[in-house]
C-alpha cells in the first residue's frame, strides 16, 4: 500500500517535471547560453528576448496541479555526533579603510569567497583577508562528497569543521557547498553497483548524515548543482541515471528534514542571462515549488570572461523573476577570466572591473539578491589556471593580496549606492 502510494507519488512528480520540461522548451530563446567553466565564452546574448520572460500565466506547468511529496526517508549515519564550535568573537576589524563587509552590511548583503583550510593554515595573510573583507565563505572542495564522506562507512568532516569555525570565530556566515552533484565523487559511488532502492538510501544517508553534522551552522546549502544542460533538458547526471527526475525533489526533502532552518538552492552556471538554460532552471525551480518540494532559492555561479558576461538587462530580468516566485538569489562562484582577450594588461583589468561592478550593481537593484561571492580569494587561488593550461587573472585579489580594480569597483558602488 505505502510503496504502491511512493511508486505513484514518483511517477506523477516524473510526469510534472517532464510535462515542465516539455513545455518550456518551446519557449526557448534561440541563442547561446553563458559558458560552461572551462570553455569559451558564449557570444553574449541578445537582449531581446527579454520579452520572452514568462509570465504567471504563460509560464510553463503555471497549471499544475500541487502534489505532496512524500519520499522514503533515512537516518543519519550513526555515531556522528551533531558539531559544536567553540564560542568566539566575531570582529568587525578596524582598518583605515572601511572593508567590502563593512561596507555590504548597509546593504543587507554577503560578501563572500570559496576557501579551503589548507590556504588558511599557510598563508596568514590570506586569512587575514579573508577575515578583514568578507562576512561569508563557502568551502572550495572540504564539504564536497569525495573529501567529506570518501568510504561508505566514512565520513571526514575536518576541513568542513576547520572552516565553519573559522567563520564562527570571524563572524561570517557559510554556504555549504555541495550535496548533490556528479563530480568530485568517491570511486565507491562512482563505481557502485546497487539497486534503485539502494541508491536512494545510499543519497538520503549521505545528505541527513551531512547536512544534520552542520545544522544550525549554514546560511545555506547547494543541494542541487548543474542537474540543467544548456538547452534547458534535464542533464543525463549521475543521478538522474540512478534515480530519475524525482531526486532533486528527494534531495531537498531530506536536506530540509536534515536542517529545517537552512536555505535550500538549486545552484548552476550558464543560467544567469536569458537563455535556454535560464528557463530551465526557471521551469525546473517553479515546478518544484509547485508541488510542495522545499526550495528557496538559486544560485548563479557566474563564472565569465572579458566579452562573456550576460547582459545586465538579462541578468536583472531573469533574478527579477526568480524573486517574484519569492526565491532567493545568490551569486555564488564569480571570476572574471582574461586569457581571452588580446588588450594591454591595464585595459582587461579596468573591463574585468566593470564586469564585476555591473554583476554586483544588478544583484543591489534586486531585493532578493542576497549574497555575492567569488570562487577563490585571490589569483593565486584560482582554479582557472590549472583547468585552462593558461595562466589567468579572474579574482579580486593578485597573487600576492592586492587589491586590483575589480576590488576598488567594488568597494566604490557599495560605499555610494
Ligand atoms: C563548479 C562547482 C564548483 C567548482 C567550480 C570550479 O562551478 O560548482 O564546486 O568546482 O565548478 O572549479
Amino acid at each position: 500500500m505505502v510503496e504502491s502510494c511512493i511508486v505513484k507519488i514518483s511517477r506523477s512528480i516524473i510526469l510534472c517535471l517532464g510535462l515542465l520540461l516539455a513545455a518550456c522548451l518551446p519557449a526557448r530563446l534561440a541563442k547561446p547560453g553563458a559558458a560552461t567553466p572551462g570553455v569559451a565564452p558564449a557570444t553574449p546574448a541578445s537582449t531581446s528576448a527579454i520579452q520572452e520572460t514568462p509570465t504567471a500565466a504563460s509560464t510553463p506547468g503555471a497549471n499544475l496541479p500541487p502534489a505532496r511529496t512524500n519520499f522514503p526517508s533515512c537516518e543519519p549515519a550513526a555515531g556522528l555526533l551533531p558539531f559544536k564550535i567553540a564560542s568566539a568573537q566575531a570582529i568587525e576589524k578596524p582598518t583605515d579603510a572601511p572593508s567590502m563587509r563593512l561596507l555590504a552590511k548597509q546593504h543587507d548583503l554577503f560578501i563572500g569567497t570559496a576557501t579551503d583550510p589548507g590556504y588558511l593554515q599557510n598563508d596568514s595573510a590570506a586569512s587575514q583577508l579573508l577575515a578583514r573583507e568578507f562576512n561569508m565563505l563557502v568551502p572550495e572542495v572540504a564539504m564536497k562528497w569525495e573529501i567529506i564522506h570518501p568510504e561508505p562507512e566514512r565520513y571526514d568532516f575536518s576541513r568542513g569543521d576547520a572552516l565553519v569555525t573559522f567563520a564562527r570565530q570571524h563572524g561570517m556566515a557559510v554556504r555549504g557547498h555541495v550535496l548533490v552533484w556528479d563530480l568530485q565523487m568517491p570511486a565507491w559511488v562512482t563505481n557502485g553497483q546497487f539497486t534503485r532502492q539502494e541508491w536512494m538510501q545510499i543519497l538520503c544517508t549521505h545528505i541527513k548524515s551531512v547536512v544534520s553534522h552542520y545544522r544550525g551552522q549554514i546560511y545555506a546549502w547547494d543541494v542541487v548543482n548543474e542537474a540543467v544542460n544548456q538547452d534547458g533538458t534535464l542533464r543525463n547526471t549521475f543521478w538522474m541515471n540512478k534515480l530519475g527526475p524525482e531526486h532533486i525533489a528527494m534531495a531537498f526533502q531530506w536536506a530540509r528534514e536534515a536542517d529545517p532552518n537552512a536555505k535550500l538552492f538549486y545552484n548552476d552556471n550558464g543560467g544567469e542571462g536569458l537563455n535556454p538554460k535560464s528557463q530551465g532552471i526557471y521551469a525546473l525551480v517553479q515546478g518544484l515549488q509547485q508541488t510542495g518540494v522545499p526550495i528557496d532559492g538559486v544560485g548563479m555561479q557566474m563564472h565569465t570572461s572579458l566579452g562573456g558576461a550576460p547582459p545586465a538587462i538579462e541578468l536583472s530580468a531573469n533574478m527579477q523573476r526568480l524573486a517574484e516566485l519569492g526565491l532567493e538569489i545568490h551569486i555564488t562562484e564569480m571570476d572574471v577570466r582574461l586569457q581571452y582577450s588580446t588588450s594591454d594588461n591595464e585595459t582587461k583589468l579596468a573591463q574585468q572591473a566593470d564586469i564585476y561592478q555591473q554583476v554586483l550593481s544588478v544583484c543591489l537593484s534586486v531585493h532578493n539578491c542576497k549574497a555575492f561571492l567569488t570562487w577563490g580569494l585571490t589569483d593565486r587561488y584560482s582554479w582557472i589556471p590549472g583547468f585552462t593550461g593558461k595562466p589567468d587573472a579572474p579574482l579580486l585579489y593578485d597573487k600576492d593580496g592586492v587589491p586590483k580594480p575589480a576590488y576598488f569597483a567594488i568597494v566604490k558602488l557599495l560605499a555610494n549606492q
